[in-house]
């Protein structure tokens, strides 16, 4: 198929690319700032409905993986809602077959938050659009270059001592980028005679607390913990923020996230595709840690910090 890829420039788009071109597909990148003069990337902004139409032209199918929690203002949800209607209008003109898109789990009401439920809303978008949509849903996604294991990772690295809020007992189904990867490229395959959804759950279900500490074990470190019940969100999202140096804002969203257990209802998707059963969370954190050590190195006093944690903690 020929396949537009938006979200090309990210965490899961940029992972994607190549394991599309070697199932046979024809694939072409999408962003808002494609490097020039490369006929495999089109220019594209979900906000001009002319520049979606362009970047479709003579497709097949389209990924949408586009996600801007962090440059968001006030009301992005109804900005992300606006250009989802607008993707899936621009996709029926195409008369595109299959649009496959990448969400997050449904919480129960009174977990949402204003992210999951703008994901939540972007992906009835275009499943009530024209042409069928599949959604995967994903929670925490195990990868090198995700914000969510960077915040994990970066936590366990470096805190030799940390305090336990009690939002971090809340478990979820963290599942490896690899197997995120090969449900998207399956969900070109699957049949779909009408727009549907499917969660893609990790194989177990781990508390904030659990992935941390396996998270340090697996740098070999071992910090010590204490409970604190109260602990806010805003706080803790300070708290993460000064750690990681992730966006504050993308803190807030992540701790709201996890306010209650956030588990998969639709497990039936790897099964439907013949995918092989997903990665244990530890191999899937041994992979992003090995992915991190083969890219540039970070800051010399990040590094420098958390050499002094490895020493200091117990083994
Ligand atoms: N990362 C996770 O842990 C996780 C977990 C569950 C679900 N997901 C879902 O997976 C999907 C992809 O997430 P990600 O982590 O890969 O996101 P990401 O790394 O933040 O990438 C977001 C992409 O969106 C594009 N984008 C943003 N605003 C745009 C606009 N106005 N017009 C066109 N493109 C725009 C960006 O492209 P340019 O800047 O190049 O234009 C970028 O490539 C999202 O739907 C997310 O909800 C992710």
């Amino acid at each position: 198929m020929r396949i537009l890829l938006t979200g090309a420039t990210g965490f899961v788009g940029g992972r994607l690319r190549a394991p599309l071109a070697a199932a046979g597909h024809e694939v072409y990148c999408a962003s808002r700032k494609p490097p020039p003069r490369d006929p495999s990337w089109r220019r594209f902004e979900l906000d001009d409905e002319s520049s979606i139409e362009a970047a479709l032209e003579g497709c097949e199918a389209a990924f949408f993986l586009i996600h801007n929690l962090t440059g968001a203002q006030e009301g992005y949800g109804a900005r992300e809602i606006a250009g989802a209607e607008r993707f899936a209008r621009a996709a029926a003109k195409r008369k595109l077959q299959r649009i496959v898109y990448l969400g997050g789990f449904e919480p129960p009401p009174e977990a949402l938050s204003d992210h999951l439920r703008s994901r939540l809303a972007v992906g009835k978008a275009l499943r009530d659009g024209p042409v069928p949509c599949l959604e995967l849903r994903g929670s925490v996604i195990v990868g090198d270059g995700s914000a969510s294991f960077r915040i994990l990772r970066d936590l366990a690295a470096r805190l030799p001592a940390m305090v336990l809020p009690a939002w971090l007992e809340n478990r979820t189904e963290p599942v490896a980028i690899d197997d995120v990867i090969s449900a998207l490229v399956a969900a070109l395959r699957v049949p779909l005679p009408a727009s549907d959804w499917q969660d893609l759950p990790g194989p177990e279900a781990l508390s904030g607390r659990q992935m941390l500490l396996r998270t340090a074990a697996l740098l070999g470190v071992k910090p010590r913990t204490m409970p604190i019940p109260l602990l806010t969100p805003r706080l803790s999202a300070r708290w993460l923020w000064l750690i990681s140096g992730v966006d504050y804002r993308l803190a807030c969203e992540l701790v709201d996230g996890l306010k209650r257990d956030l588990f998969a209802q639709r497990r039936g998707f790897r099964a439907l595709a013949g995918l092989p059963a997903p990665l244990p969370f530890d191999e899937a954190v041994r992979r992003a840690l090995a992915e991190e050590r083969q890219r540039a190195p970070r800051s010399p006093f990040g590094r420098a910090w958390e050499e002094v944690v490895r020493r200091v903690s117990p083994r």
